[in-house]
């Protein structure tokens, strides 16, 4: 697969600042552009645990915390279609819709070493966190009878020592996004258990 580098640093422009669209819009873009529900849960999960983390955690106003939300939601928008040009698609179409800077930014920032954007704002580091740990507590979900109920931060550490289970996560960026941010390993698997087991 070639590069999926961005080569860029600036994402939608300055101006447009405070441009969003709403929840339903950024749904029915994954309805269109996302045709497999495990895909779009996955982005509903990250997208509720943004926007928990933006309002529990940093005490984000509502255009704020919706922000976040639509990172989350839109982050994998253009995986399933466009594989190969990952991101840079959807970035593309949300400067395109002239969205809000910071949520293409975010997007942006979602894999530092597969699109080679750092991550700068506490939103941008958080989706880099959240979005791979999210994932692969799913999948430890997944293969327990009782699914989130009665899931563990300890077992989802023992499964991500263990290199055979969900291999395609990255445990490398894991580590690394954690060590941008404040808090810690543990405690970011149980805000992600508490926040997504309910997400439909
Ligand atoms: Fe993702």
């Amino acid at each position: 697969m070639a590069s999926r580098f961005l080569n860029r640093s600036h994402f939608g422009r300055p101006e447009n600042r405070g441009n969003l669209m709403t929840i339903e819009e950024a749904n029915a873009l994954l309805e269109e552009w996302v045709p497999n529900p495990k895909l779009r849960l996955h982005m509903r999960q990250v997208a509720g645990n943004m926007k928990a983390w933006a309002i529990e955690k940093e005490g984000a106003d509502a255009i704020t915390a919706l922000k976040w939300e639509l990172a989350g939601l839109l982050h994998d928008a253009d995986w399933e279609k466009y594989p190969d040009q990952h991101c840079k698609v959807i970035i593309e179409e949300l400067e395109k819709r002239n969205i809000d800077p910071d949520v293409i930014q975010c997007i942006a920032s979602h894999g530092p070493a597969v699109f080679g954007v750092e991550p700068k704002t506490s939103m941008d580091k958080m989706i880099y966190a959240i979005d791979e740990l999210s994932g692969f507590i799913h999948a430890a979900a997944l293969i327990r009878p009782t699914f989130y109920e009665g899931l563990t931060v300890k077992s989802v550490k023992k499964r991500l020592k263990s290199p055979a289970f969900a291999a395609q996560v990255s445990r490398d960026d894991i580590q690394d996004a954690v060590s941008k941010i404040d808090i810690s390993l543990e405690e970011l698997i149980q805000f992600i258990i508490d926040h997504q087991k309910d997400i439909e």
